[in-house]
């Protein structure tokens, strides 16, 4: 059975010193908290990795990094290699969010480059991709996705499926407060659940998680998840506060 997954990124917010605090109302607010399948991943900033990380050994708090670079090491000033990652005991990546793709110039090309690197370090990613408002409203949405993810993922084996989450996120609606409507979210899921499906044997399709991301919240949890190809969520915004994040968790 495919796993359930609450994933919250912090993106560019929470210093050291409020990384700690967050982490410790996280575990307090998920104290007793019956998980059942679902995991619960949380990805900080570079600077709080190695203490989150460290803060969160032996709960059932994972921890993913936002970014990583392709290249394995050497003179690329500024990037963080997936063996630093890993050497911090960190599995997950989250790799081709909208916003390294559009202030970042990350492309499904380079984002290839990037999975390889990252599979080839053993760890886990949480791909993400999906349509801007103008696909959305020029009805090219089916389109835009499959390319972001055949152009990236198609050429992995079935094995290594074993290592890929996927992350549908709109990106008309990240951090704007607009939801993909739950029928939205889940003709999507569907869609993409097939692509696999018809690339890969269909257990490799049934097994792969996909959740969505974009303005989850506790109120809106519950209906999203609901969806049968909805594998749970990547939460922004939401996953600042203990009290929301704990929320959507339970809506789970
Ligand atoms: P949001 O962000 O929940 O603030 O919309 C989601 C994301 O970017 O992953």
């Amino acid at each position: 059975m495919r796993a359930k997954i609450v994933a919250g990124n912090w993106k560019m917010n929470k210093t050291y010193g409020e990384s700690k605090s967050l982490v410790k109302e996280l575990k307090t607010a998920l104290n007793g908290v019956k998980l059942n399948n679902t995991r619960v991943i949380i990805a900080p900033p570079f600077t709080n990795l190695q203490k989150v990380s460290k803060r969160t050994k032996d709960t059932v708090i994972e921890v993913a990094a936002q970014n990583m670079c392709a290249e394995e090491s050497g003179a690329f000033t500024g990037e963080v290699s997936a063996s630093m990652i890993k050497s911090v005991h960190v599995d997950v990546v989250i790799l081709g969010h909208s916003e390294r793709r559009a202030y970042f110039g990350e492309t499904n090309e380079s984002l290839a480059k990037k999975v390889d690197t990252a599979l080839k370090n053993n760890l886990e990613i949480i791909f993400c991709f999906g349509e801007v408002l103008e696909d959305r409203k020029s009805g090219n949405h089916f389109e835009v996705v499959e390319e972001q993810i055949k152009k990236a993922l198609f050429h992995l084996t079935s094995d290594d499926w074993k290592k890929i989450v996927l992350a549908y996120e709109p990106v008309w609606a990240i951090g704007t407060g607009e939801t993909a409507s739950p029928e939205q979210a889940q003709e999507m899921h569907a869609f993409i659940r097939e692509l696999v499906a018809e690339r890969y044997i269909s257990d490799v399709a049934e097994e792969v998680s996909i959740l969505y991301g974009g303005s989850v919240k506790p109120s809106n949890a519950q209906e999203i998840f609901s969806k049968v190809d909805v594998d749970g969520g990547l939460i922004g915004g939401a996953a600042l506060s203990a009290a929301d994040f704990s929320g959507i968790i339970k809506a789970i």
